[in-house]
Parts: structure tokens; C-alpha cells; sequence
């Protein structure tokens, strides 16, 4: 039977759309819901482009709860939930539901360049200022802080020639759309287990 997926967004939804286009994940799993903290953004353009559910929430009007998104989420029996660019922390309540079923992905290479504030180019330009020599995603499996799960994978890219952080950032998005789906895929044939307080991917 296919997992089903939940995906958090809040902004452009690249790594949305890496995984709907994954094709090796077709047979395997199925995005039943894009939600955001925002009332609208271009990922959720992308959600409806797949006739995939959208849902919005927060505290304006028109958003709905955590809450009820937990409500949601078990509704539809969703197996495992893709943070990929979503601002907000998730409720302790959601973490404890879905214990070691929530993901993100972080646009560098965790434990360094991680935590409050640390999204988007302000990531990047902290990598370029460093003068660090390789950058690149980190999936993770999401607790109550910002980005101080338990690294299930990563990749890494060399930046040892790039003149901006708006190089580093492109390099690096590059790489998560290839790294996100390729995660996603070993987890839903539950090849990800935690073995001694570490994260072990089976072949
Ligand atoms: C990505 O860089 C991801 O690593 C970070 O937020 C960005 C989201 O980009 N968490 P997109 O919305 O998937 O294009």
C-alpha cells in the first residue's frame, strides 16, 4: 500500500515539486495534503497544478488550528510528514503524534549553520561569509527546536570557487531536489532506522 505524505511549505515549493516529479516514488507514496502557515504562496499553485488538498494555518482569519490540522492529518492517515520550507515550529503535539515521522530539510550542512533565523539566504550568506569550502542539504528528522533532529542524510557540494552566497544557494537547491526525494524513498520503504541513538539508511 502507498504512504501517504503530508508536506509543509510557506514560500516557493522547488522541493515540493522535486518530489511530485519524482517518478521513482509514484508506486510507493502519494501526497494527500500541502499545508502553509501562509494564506497563500506559490507552492500551494504547484499542490492544486496536482490536485492535491491545500490547508492554511494560523491565526488569521481563515487559517485553521494546529489542531485541527493534527485532526487532519490522522484523518487521512498520513504516515509521514515533509517539512520542506516551512517557517513555523511544529507544536510539540504534532512531534509526539508523528514521533520520527517528520522530516525537514535544511539548506546546509547541520549541526552547523542551523537555528532560529537561519532559513532562507540568511543561511547562505553565513556559509559565504565563513569562507566554508563545501555547503549542502541536510535531511533531518524534526524535533521541538529548529534543526537539532537527528541527521538522516546529507550531501555535500564543493564552494571552494563560488563568488556569492546567491551561488552557494543555487548549488544547494540543486542538490536538495536530488537529496529530498531520495530520502523520502528509503524512508517509505522503511529502510531509515535508528540503531544506538544514531540514524542508519539501509541499502
Ligand atoms: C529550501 O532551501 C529548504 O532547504 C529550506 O527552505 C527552502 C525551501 O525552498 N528549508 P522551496 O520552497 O522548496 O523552493
Amino acid at each position: 500500500m502507498k504512504k501517504k505524505l503530508a508536506v509543509f511549505v510557506s514560500g516557493r515549493g522547488s522541493n515540493l515539486l522535486a518530489v511530485l516529479n519524482a517518478g521513482y516514488l509514484n508506486g510507493l507514496a502519494e501526497i494527500l495534503v500541502v499545508i502553509s502557515d501562509k494564506k497563500d504562496c506559490p507552492a500551494f499553485k504547484i499542490a492544486q497544478d496536482f490536485n492535491i488538498r491545500t490547508i492554511s494555518t494560523g491565526n488569521l482569519e481563515g487559517q485553521i488550528s494546529f489542531n485541527e490540522v493534527l485532526q487532519i492529518l490522522k484523518e487521512l492517515e498520513i504516515d509521514l510528514v515533509i517539512l520542506a520550507g516551512f517557517l513555523k515550529l511544529i507544536p510539540p503535539e504534532l512531534i509526539s503524534y508523528f514521533e520520527n515521522r517528520i522530516i525537514n530539510i535544511h539548506p546546509a550542512l547541520l549541526p552547523a549553520f542551523g537555528g532560529p533565523g537561519m532559513y532562507g539566504m540568511n543561511v547562505h550568506k553565513a556559509v559565504y561569509n565563513s569562507s566554508a569550502k563545501v555547503s549542502g542539504p541536510t535531511v533531518h528528522f524534526v524535533d521541538t527546536s529548529y534543526d537539532t533532529g537527528k541527521i538522516i542524510a546529507q550531501s555535500a557540494v564543493d564552494i571552494s570557487s563560488v563568488s556569492s552566497p546567491e551561488e552557494i544557494a543555487a548549488l544547494v537547491l540543486k542538490a536538495e531536489h536530488k537529496l529530498l526525494p531520495e530520502v523520502i524513498f528509503k524512508l517509505v520503504q522503511d529502510k531509515v532506522k535508528i540503531i544506538n541513538n544514531r540514524v542508519e539508511v539501509l541499502l
